[in-house]
């Protein structure tokens, strides 16, 4: 992944639900670039587009129209089996709902990007209660998904898509079921990641609590990006 190459490109991008009179535009021409080292936010009214867009980045959805590159590669153009190794290697996922597996203890979960790579079990878990300790969860490695809070089920999710370390971050609402204080933790890890590791990461959020760690914001409304406005803190 040369340094030149954008971590995201879209290119009017759209996405149509439905069929007939059912049909809604969710997402009507969006053009977007993310650069590597960059922590981009999108905000914007319930409904208004955020979780297809960046489900259409990550090549969990196939747009109808445009074009999305993530570090130059078009994922609509993979197939399914290509897709998922370029996932599983260049892109974290933390969805709005966590999507964590119930029969699985804490540690497996977070170890499951590492194991889709090929990482040794003991290799992997050894690298989960890691990552797990750096989000404050070092004491719960053992417990099952429904042994714990929904701070804390949010924490492991955050885990899991940190853990292969990939090129491209992409959070749903990463911090709507966490205190402040707990909040702040995860965006400093975050923001870390990115910096430190020169990867990029965006993040959809409502939380005003927050948005001070953004580079750049990208304001959504009915399937469009209205404006993208360059942060005014220096962070
Ligand atoms: N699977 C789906 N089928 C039909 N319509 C959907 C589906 N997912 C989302 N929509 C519609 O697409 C629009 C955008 O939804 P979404 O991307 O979830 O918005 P946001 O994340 O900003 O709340 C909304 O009008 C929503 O009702
Ligand atoms: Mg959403």
């Amino acid at each position: 992944m040369g340094a030149d190459v954008l971590a995201v490109r879209c290119r009017n991008v759209v996405k149509i639900y439905g069929t007939g009179g059912q049909k809604v535009t969710a997402l009507g021409g969006i053009d977007l670039d993310i650069a590597t080292g960059e922590l981009m936010m999108l905000v914007g009214p319930s409904g208004c587009g955020k979780t297809t867009l960046i489900s259409v980045i990550a090549g969990i959805l196939d747009q109808d129209e445009g074009s999305c590159e993530v570090f130059g590669k078009d994922l609509a153009a993979m197939s399914d089996q290509e897709k998922l190794k370029f996932r599983a290697s260049h892109i974290g996922f933390v969805f709005q709902a966590f999507n964590l597996l119930p029969s699985l203890t804490v540690a497996e979960n977070v170890s499951v990007p590492l194991l889709i790579n090929g990482v040794r079990r003991a290799e992997a878990e050894r690298r989960a209660e890691h990552i797990l300790e750096q989000v404050g969860l070092g004491d719960r490695t053992t417990f099952l998904p429904s042994q714990l809070s929904g701070g804390q089920q949010q924490r492991v999710a955050i885990a899991r898509a940190l853990i292969h370390d990939p090129g491209l971050i992409v959070c749903d609402e990463p911090t709507s079921a966490l205190d402040h204080e707990t909040g702040q933790t995860v965006m400093q890890l975050l923001k870390r990641t990115v910096l430190q590791k020169n990867r990029a990461l965006v993040i959809v959020t409502h939380d005003a609590r927050i948005f001070d760690f953004a580079d750049r914001t990208a304001e959504m409304d009915d399937g469009r990006i209205l404006r993208i406005e360059k942060s005014s803190v220096t962070n």
